[in-house]
């Protein structure tokens, strides 16, 4: 049973509290490219997201208490292919630690799925992020490829770990429910 519900977000959720998530330490991996968030550039790309029908903003809410506590971010949608990206963020450290990730990828992989009828979701982050990793590999997502030392964090070099979802009512393989490699093979690997 979800402890959360997704609704889409309006203008009025871009409050202080919701832009200051995004200067929180957990949030390092998240704004790696070094992006700084303000509110005008998140009002920014959650408006060219409704005018191009191409950019989901979900709003995270704890069902025991109606609190918004994160965003899913369904999006570039690319409706040509029926692809795309799938970002989770929980935005509230209150709600930190607790696996809510999990049960709001579930809900927008429905999302996704079977109201936007996308066939694949895609990808990708820091190997060092591993609650990320390990959070959407509990909702069907898989493993499909690594990028080795794709990215600098303080210096050193680290790899982009690739992640998808394939729409179980179209892809129904091995490979579709398995990838290319286990948590263990990334983890273990040297
Ligand atoms: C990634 C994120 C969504 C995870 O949220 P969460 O639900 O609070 O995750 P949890 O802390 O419950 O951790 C999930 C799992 O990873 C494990 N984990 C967390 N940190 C870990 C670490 N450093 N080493 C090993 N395991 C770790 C937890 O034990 C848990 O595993 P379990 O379910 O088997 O017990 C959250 O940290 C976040 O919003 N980060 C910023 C945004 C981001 O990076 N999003 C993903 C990029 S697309």
């Amino acid at each position: 049973m979800s402890r959360v519900y997704l609704e889409l977000l309006n203008e009025d959720h871009f409050d202080d509290e919701y832009v200051g998530w995004h200067s929180q330490s957990h949030t390092d991996f998240y704004s790696g490219s070094k992006r700084i968030f303000t509110k005008e550039n998140l009002l920014e790309e959650f408006h060219s997201g409704i005018k191009k029908n191409n950019n989901f903003h979900y709003g995270i809410f704890y069902k025991e208490n109606n609190k918004l506590i994160g965003v899913i971010k369904l999006g570039i949608v690319n409706w040509v292919h029926k692809i795309s990206d799938m970002i989770v963020f929980i935005g509230d450290a209150d709600y930190l630690g607790k696996g809510l990730a999990v049960d709001a990828i579930n809900e927008g992989n429905e999302k996704a799925f079977n109201e936007h009828k996308l066939r694949k979701l895609y990808g990708g982050m820091y190997k060092d992020n591993i609650a990320s990793v390990k959070a959407y590999l509990k909702t069907g997502w898989i493993i499909e490829g690594i990028m080795k030392d794709q990215y600098l964090h303080e210096d050193i070099s680290q790899d982009r770990i690739l992640v998808a979802c394939f729409n179980p009512s179209i892809f129904k393989s091995e490979y579709h429910r398995k990838g290319l490699y286990s948590f263990e093979d990334i983890y273990q690997a040297n």
